[in-house]
């Protein structure tokens, strides 16, 4: 069975309009909040309200309270800190992997947002490859499979107590820093065991996450 949750994952802002256009509220006669969310330009909801396509949120007021989304990603959108930091954090599907299929060497693949030819990177600064789960191990490749990083964990000794849960040194847990520049990528996420029935409770999992989310999400993985 495959779980999907989101987990939250900072984008960088190259473009060049920042400085000059970013304002710390929206533009006058437009919407500055969805739900407790500040929308600052150059990001806005509705039109004449937001600088291109790129920056369109899309509100959802059907939610309790109402979240916004980058509209042309459809992705949920947790803060923006564009004047500070140039910086938006938004969420990601994740995908756990419960079962393990027995055979020794199950491949399990997957692929980010496509952020090609948009004025969003994933952060090297902000985000680390996390590779959850027991006898894990992940390859972080570019759209032509090209391996731009690895990392891998092992279970605890056998009669070992399990590692504090802020620890992602390895066992259960790995991570480690990524390129600069990614707009895409895939991960390829080999297991020979299932970390589930292995007195784990890090399932199997290998996506970029925001650093700072790190230790919550290996005391949370599903919340
Ligand atoms: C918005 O509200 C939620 C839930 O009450 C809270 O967790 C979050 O920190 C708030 N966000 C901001 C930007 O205030
Ligand atoms: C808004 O959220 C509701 C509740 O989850 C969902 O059913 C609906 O499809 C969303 N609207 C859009 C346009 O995504
Ligand atoms: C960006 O700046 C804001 C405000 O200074 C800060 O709260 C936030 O943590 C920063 N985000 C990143 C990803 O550096
Ligand atoms: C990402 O988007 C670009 C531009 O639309 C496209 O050329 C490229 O093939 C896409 N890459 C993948 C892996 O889908
Ligand atoms: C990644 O996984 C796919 C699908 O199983 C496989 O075809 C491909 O060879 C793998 N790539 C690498 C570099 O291991
Ligand atoms: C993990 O679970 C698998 C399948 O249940 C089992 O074969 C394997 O021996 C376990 N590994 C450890 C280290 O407990």
């Amino acid at each position: 069975m495959v779980v999907e949750l989101t987990i939250w994952v900072c984008l960088w802002m190259t473009a060049s309009i920042s400085k000059a256009t970013a304002q710390s509220i929206a533009k006058p006669n437009c919407q500055a909040f969805c739900g407790n969310i500040s929308i600052p330009y150059p990001f806005g909801i509705g039109e004449n309200c937001y600088h291109d396509i790129w920056y369109e949120i899309f509100c959802n007021s059907s939610l309790s309270p109402p979240r916004p989304f980058l509209s042309r990603f459809s992705l949920e959108v947790e803060q923006i800190n564009f004047e500070d930091n140039q910086t938006l954090t938004v969420g990601i599907p994740m995908q756990l992997w419960e079962v393990w299929s027995g055979t020794g060497r199950d491949v399990m693949q997957g692929n980010s947002p496509n952020l090609t030819g948009s004025p969003f990177l994933f952060s090297s600064k902000d985000n680390v490859f996390l590779v959850g789960g027991c006898t894990g191990s992940a390859l972080l490749l570019d759209s032509g499979n090209r391996i731009l990083a690895w990392c891998a964990t092992i279970c605890p000794q056998q009669g070992s107590s399990m590692p504090s849960s802020e620890n992602c040194y390895g066992v259960l847990c790995c991570q480690t820093i990524i390129p600069s520049s990614l707009v895409f990528y895939r991960t390829n996420f080999t297991t020979s065991s299932n970390s589930y029935e292995n007195s784990s409770n890090i399932p199997n999992s290998a996506a970029l996450i925001e650093s700072n989310s790190v230790s919550k999400f290996i005391q949370n993985p599903t919340k």
